[in-house]
């Protein structure tokens, strides 16, 4: 059952070629729009809606995470996402989405114990890894790996059985910086490198990544810290494509793994995650700030496919409370580790700068996103391009956790399947091959 409130609200209809009436229950948000439930429309008026990109369909109700677009807030349980980014560390964000609520010190050390106790993986993984070519992108070999979960943890694939949710959650988010890491070593031929239970998650990603076999390796403090802010930031943002590809691929009573998997996929998209390796390899090709007018001129060119990358949201409508942090955070990690001539900052900066007076951009809400800075930071710690998306698929593997597991336990979820408006032909004969011109 739903447990949204209606209050006795409703929104009535009148269609026009009937002039029947038709009332239609409100849902009352505890913030944000109310949604009409139109779940009967269709038996009542044999219509169906038409929303193509959901821009107004609320696909389910949701207790985790709210967006105002238009104020630029962006809370997860109700706490503001820069009070998180500033005050809270990614395990406690991930507990607090899985769970609802802050954990007690004695729940955030067992929940962070119960983590680090699931970041190895199978070793037959690492076999898995060495039938890619060395230079597939490493999104492609997530979407591979993190699916291929499914064929060696038998015991956390019965999604009705609450315990196995739990132990699939755990396991995806403590699994995917290891996989994550491991696809990264894969690609430069250097060995794998096994999770160290000494160290917290954003520091033994680090490790992982950048360590060898051949010597101690020491995670330098202020990246770590902005490594977890980093992840903090991303991880999650409400019914977004890949959350939503996640509820629909688990709709069906798909398996956590592939469910995961398949917002892997939807994240790789240039529109979505893929934006911050975008919006890197964009600054690399303007290369220096006065090209940026032609640039800016090409984004407003209809006939151009060309987009400012890390430009623009669906929702947010003013800016983007994760790009200040991320800005915040930029100029700070830039500062510790002494670079001041960062040439691409220089171009993002400026970049922002001209297109916020633009008239174009102005008029449309445009404004920069959370991959705009996230790149210039990951390329300052020295993560590859092509890893920047993983990054954000490793963050935000809570989010869709904590989603999926809020559909399965939601009575009034069923099977997501949308309909259409067809446009094609009616019935018509076949005409057999010899008769066909
Ligand atoms: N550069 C130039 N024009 C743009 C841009 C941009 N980055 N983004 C939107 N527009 C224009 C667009 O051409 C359209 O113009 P018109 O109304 O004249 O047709 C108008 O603004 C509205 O755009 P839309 O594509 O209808 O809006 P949307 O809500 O469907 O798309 C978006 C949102 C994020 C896909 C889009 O802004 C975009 O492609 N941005 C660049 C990619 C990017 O940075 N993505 C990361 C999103 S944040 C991270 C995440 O959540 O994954």
């Amino acid at each position: 059952m739903s447990e949204a409130k209606n209050n006795n609200n409703s929104f009535t209809l009148i269609d026009n070629r009937t002039n029947e009436k038709i009332e239609l229950p409100v849902f009352e948000a505890s913030v944000g729009p109310d949604v009409i439930d139109i779940r009967k429309l269709y038996a009542e008026t044999d219509c169906f809606t038409y929303d193509p990109g959901f821009t107004s369909t609320g696909s389910c109700e949701s207790k985790i995470t709210f967006i105002d677009g238009d104020k630029g807030v962006l809370l997860y349980r109700g706490y503001h996402i820069g009070e998180l980014a500033d005050n809270s560390d990614f395990m406690e964000t991930c507990y607090l989405l899985l769970y609802g609520e802050l954990p007690s010190p004695e729940q955030k050390r067992k929940f962070e114990t119960g983590i680090t106790y699931h970041t190895m993986v199978n070793e037959q993984m690492s076999t898995f890894f060495r039938g890619f070519r060395r230079d597939a992108h490493p999104m492609a070999i997530m979407c591979g790996v993190v699916g291929a979960l499914s064929a060696f943890y038998h015991d956390s694939l019965d999604i009705n059985d609450p315990h196995h949710r739990l132990v699939a959650s755990y396991r995806l988010i403590a699994k995917m910086p290891t996989l994550a890491a491991m696809a990264y070593k894969y690609s430069i031929g250097q060995p794998f490198m096994y999770p160290r239970n000494d160290l917290r998650y954003a520091e033994n990603f680090l490790y992982m990544m950048f360590g060898t076999p051949c010597e101690p390796y020491k995670v330098d403090p202020i990246i770590a810290r902005a490594m977890d802010r980093i992840l903090i930031l991303h991880a999650d943002h409400e019914q977004n494509a890949s959350t939503s590809t996640v509820r629909l691929a688990g709709s069906s009573g798909a398996n956590p793994f592939a469910c995961i998997s398949a917002g892997i996929a939807s994240l790789w998209g240039p529109a979505h995650g893929g934006a911050n390796e975008a919006v890197l390899n964009m600054l690399e090709e303007i290369g220096t700030k006065d090209r940026i007018p032609e640039f800016i001129k090409r984004a407003k060119d209809k006939s151009d496919p060309f987009r400012l990358m890390g430009f623009g949201h669906r929702v947010y409508k003013n800016f983007d409370p994760r790009a200040k942090v991320m800005q915040q955070s930029c100029h700070e990690v830039l500062d510790a580790l002494g670079v001041h001539d960062e040439p691409l900052l220089e171009i993002a900066m400026e970049l922002e700068r001209i297109a916020l007076e633009d008239e174009y951009f102005i008029e449309k809400k445009l404004y920069p996103n959370v991959d705009f800075y996230s790149g210039i930071i990951f390329r300052a710690i020295g993560i590859p391009t092509s890893m920047f998306t993983v990054l954000f698929a490793v963050a935000r593997t809570v989010g869709w956790v904590a989603q999926w597991n809020e559909m399965i336990e939601d009575k009034s979820q069923k099977i997501g399947r949308p309909r259409q408006l067809y446009i094609g032909k009616t019935q018509r004969d076949f005409v057999p091959l010899h008769m066909r011109t």
